[in-house]
């Protein structure tokens, strides 16, 4: 792919045919010196791992790759880490021409159906994480056949809306400048906070029912908005709200 020369994310970019999880082998060789900025890809996952212990159907024709990165922040921004992600996903699918928008914190939505997620796994040292993998799962070049029966109603591929292929090395490089400069801010302090605006126009949940998951707990509600620090305001009855620090919307109904 063409990266910018200043970019530091995509050296070494270690494709193989086929892997478990993108994340499990980032993982390992995170031990082994993985220098920042390596990329973990795969042309097809056999245990792809989704959030919550989900599995991640990761068909022939999708993106499947784990960008490694050290040092990345505090570990009070660690959210930080998937939402500015998924911005970054989104600005480079769009660029391309995919109108991709986002669902609170994690996912990658075109019409209204999931294309993709992101799942962030970090090692904590004290107050600062020491490393991080971010997976990035995209529903590429492969027809819907291929997903899940059970998720078609609401997941979908960018070739089936868009008609047409993406050029995945060329999204790939997208995606990693705009990542590295994202990650670049945060490190430097200048986390979510800095990009809420263009976050906040992007995201789709806002307005809409959902249900949240907090740990065992689950909330359900109506999106108010998506504060400064990246938390998600819900409205779960008349006049009463709570904010979700993290966590997932499980489902969004109109
Ligand atoms: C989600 O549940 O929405 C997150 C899905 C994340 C999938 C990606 S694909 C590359 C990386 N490897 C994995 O096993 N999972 C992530």
């Amino acid at each position: 792919p063409h990266l910018p020369p200043e970019c530091l994310l995509g050296s070494p970019i270690l494709w193989a045919a086929s892997r478990a999880s993108t994340n499990d082998t980032a993982l390992e060789l995170a031990a082994k010196g993985l220098p920042h900025g390596g990329v973990v890809t795969a042309g097809e996952q056999t245990g792809g791992r989704g959030r919550r212990d989900r599995a991640w159907a990761s068909p022939r024709g999708g993106m499947w790759f784990t960008v490694f990165v050290r040092n990345p922040c505090a570990l009070r921004h660690a959210p930080d880490l998937t939402l500015l992600a998924a911005l970054g996903v989104c600005r480079a699918l769009r660029v391309e021409g995919v109108p991709a928008q986002i669902k609170w914190p994690n996912d990658l939505l075109l019409n209204g159906k999931k294309i993709g997620g992101i799942l962030a796994q970090i090692r904590a040292e004290g107050e600062l994480v020491d490393h991080a993998v971010i997976g990035i799962g995209l529903n590429a070049n492969f027809s819907i056949e291929a997903l899940p029966a059970d998720i078609r109603h609401r997941a979908t591929t960018i070739l089936h809306e868009m008609g047409t292929p993406i050029h995945r090395a060329k999204v790939l490089a997208r995606i990693l400048t705009q990542l590295d400069a994202l990650y670049r801010d945060l490190q430097d302090g200048r986390g979510f906070q800095a990009v809420h605006a263009e976050w906040t126009a992007l995201c789709s949940t806002v307005g809409q029912e959902v249900e949240v998951a907090m740990g065992e707990e689950r909330l359900r509600g109506i999106a108010r908005s998506i504060e400064p620090d990246g938390s998600l305001v819900l409205e779960t009855s008349p006049g009463v709200t709570r904010t979700v620090v993290s966590g997932e919307v499980l489902f969004s109904a109109r």
